[in-house]
């Protein structure tokens, strides 16, 4: 099998995908013409020629304002089923797809309208599909903590449906420890803990995602490389870090994907993921950003397995269904 077959047969799971980047131009319009809201662009082509992004801020405005579209349970619903179809494609077989409810009832949108349509698309998808997933929330790290606080007391008659809690948004100047008693809090009522740390911000917010938020994953991370020691920590620890290669490319944290780290994170040990983050924004789904760093780093077949099974191990998947689909990818030739 050469490397493009390879990666299309290979079973992944998603771990960094935000559910709200995964609205497609078309979807938009036809949502925001049902809604009768008025956007900004003329055509889907006027949408396209926006996502003109030179950091993440200037990212994060655009995917803001998309979401603004977003009303009804069959809105979420759709955007949700629309991202399922796209994993079929590439033969991803479990996501975790983080929201920010924030962006929502910041609006007006109840929680529960948000995750309800979520949910319903996820129940869809592994019924219809066989796509399994679990929904992380993720706190915006630009609003206060009392924010964050009152986000965590509307998410808890949904503590069932949630299996983590994280942190996105603009990463500069929000540092993991400005959420560090709002994490503690939402580990002791038993969630999980994730935080984008390590995109545009420096190593320093690695340290503290790890020792003040207590992650059990790191959101990117690739700027971890920059510190020795904190290297050594992540290796020994096994700490994942979900990178997203053509996000990294498009919000420039890279300048060209031939000097993206993936691989030498690889190769020093680190547990490293591939990832979409927003998809829609960033130009590709899971399998285009695969085939990016393979063509870019000249990636082996083996490393690319590696990289399938490092999303299966590092997913709060149960270990019964991690074993099954890792023992399908030492059998791929
Ligand atoms: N929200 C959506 N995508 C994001 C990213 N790449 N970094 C931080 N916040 C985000
Ligand atoms: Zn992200």
């Amino acid at each position: 099998m050469n490397q493009l077959e390879l990666i299309r047969a290979l079973p992944k799971a998603e771990l960094h995908v935000h559910i709200e980047g995964t609205f497609e131009p078309e979807l938009m319009f036809e949502i925001a013409q049902r809604n009768q809201i008025a956007i900004p662009y003329q055509s889907v082509e006027d949408v396209r020629q926006a996502y003109n992004f030179h950091n993440l801020q200037s990212f994060l405005d655009i995917y803001y304002a998309g979401a603004n579209v977003l009303i009804h349970e069959q809105d979420f619903y759709d955007l949700a089923w629309a991202y399922f179809e796209k994993c079929a494609e590439d033969y991803v077989v479990h996501t975790e797809m983080f929201f920010d409810p924030q962006t929502h009832t910041d609006r007006g949108i109840a929680f529960e309208v948000v995750i309800n349509g979520l949910q319903r698309a996820c129940d869809d998808a592994l019924e219809k599909l066989g796509i399994s997933s679990r929904l992380i929330m993720c706190f915006l790290r630009h609003l206060s903590e009392e924010a964050a606080f009152e986000t965590l007391a509307q998410a808890l008659p949904f503590k069932e449906q949630i299996i983590a809690v994280g942190l996105d948004s603009s990463e500069m100047g929000h540092p993991p420890s400005k959420f560090e008693r709002v994490f503690a809090k939402a580990r002791e009522l038993g969630f999980l803990i994730v935080a984008h740390a390590g995109e545009e911000g420096p190593a320093q917010y690695v340290w503290e995602a790890l020792d003040l938020l207590k992650v059990n994953r790191i959101d990117h991370g690739v700027r971890s490389e920059e510190d020795a020691q904190l290297m050594q920590r992540l290796i020994a620890e096994k700490m994942p870090l979900t990178v997203c290669p053509l996000s990294n490319l498009k919000l420039r944290v890279v300048d060209n994907m031939a000097q993206h780290n993936i691989r030498r994170l690889l190769q020093q040990g680190v547990h490293v993921t591939v990832n979409s983050d927003d998809p829609s924004y960033f130009g590709g789904y899971m399998n285009d950003n695969f085939i990016a760093i393979t063509e870019a780093l000249d990636l082996s077949n083996a490393e690319l397995k590696q990289l399938a099974m490092n999303s299966f191990e590092a997913s709060f998947m149960p270990e019964t269904e991690k074993q099954k689909w890792k023992l399908q990818i030492q059998n791929l030739s």
